[in-house]
């Protein structure tokens, strides 16, 4: 697990951004997949990805690692937040969650399921990640059900106060070649520490079985590590 601190959340956008290419760049696959992670913190980073000019985006299979059960088009959904900030901008293929008015979150969590084992195969290549300054990621949140799924990669999670997720699971992010952390803020220094420290919050559990583990951080994140 290595850890690489930015000046600012510029400086992390430009970082991170970097870091991404070069992943890419390295796969020898034809299709190399990026899994896309939500919130606010990657919006710099998708931003300068599209200016990124190393990056043959013709062969990348984009996929959410996490969604809010919104309509695509609504604000508050990651897959609109990434195609505004990256996806509509650059000619990958983006493989949406299936939303569906009424339909159960459980069955789209399923046919999304399906659909990642199409696209990732057996393992996903690039899966970016945000953390909240809970120390949850994607949509795993501590004493949730999706935190504690051993067999399906990809689940509807009921999440207190958040109502329905669709997620990503350990087993799912277990497998992934690369896990890139994007975390900024002053507010999130407190709960990276703690993470940093071992602390076993659904972040650390997810960085904790994967092979290869990248924390794109910024300063003021930074600010408690020891
Ligand atoms: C989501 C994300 C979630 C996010 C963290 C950090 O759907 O909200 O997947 O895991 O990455 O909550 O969010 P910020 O980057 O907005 O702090």
């Amino acid at each position: 697990m290595r850890i690489i601190v930015a000046r600012d959340p510029a400086e992390l956008a430009e970082r991170a951004a970097a870091h991404i290419a070069a992943l890419l760049a390295a796969s020898r696959s034809d299709r190399v997949s990026l899994g896309l992670a939500g919130g606010s913190t990657p919006r710099g980073t998708y931003e300068r990805l599209r200016e990124q000019a190393d990056i043959d985006w013709t062969r990348v299979d984009a996929w959410l690692g996490d969604e809010r059960w919104v309509p695509p088009d609504h604000g508050d959904s990651n897959g609109w937040a990434a195609r505004t900030a990256l996806l509509d901008h650059v000619p990958a293929a983006f493989f949406a969650v299936p939303w569906g008015e009424g339909r159960p979150p459980q069955a789209a969590a399923e046919e999304y399921a399906a659909t990642l084992q199409q696209i990732l195969g057996d393992r996903p290549d690039i899966v970016l990640l945000g953390m909240g300054d809970d120390g949850h990621t994607a949509s795993l949140f501590s004493g949730t059900a999706a935190l504690a799924e051993t067999d399906s990669d990809f689940v509807a999670n009921l999440v207190p106060g958040r109502g329905w997720r669709l997620t990503a699971t350990l087993p799912l992010l277990h497998r992934a070649r690369h896990l890139v952390f994007l975390v900024a803020g002053q507010a999130k220094a407190s709960v990276l520490a703690r993470v940093m420290n071992g602390e076993p919050l659904p972040s650390r559990l997810v960085a904790d079985g994967a092979e290869d583990v990248t924390w794109l951080v910024d300063e003021p994140a930074a600010s408690a590590l020891d």
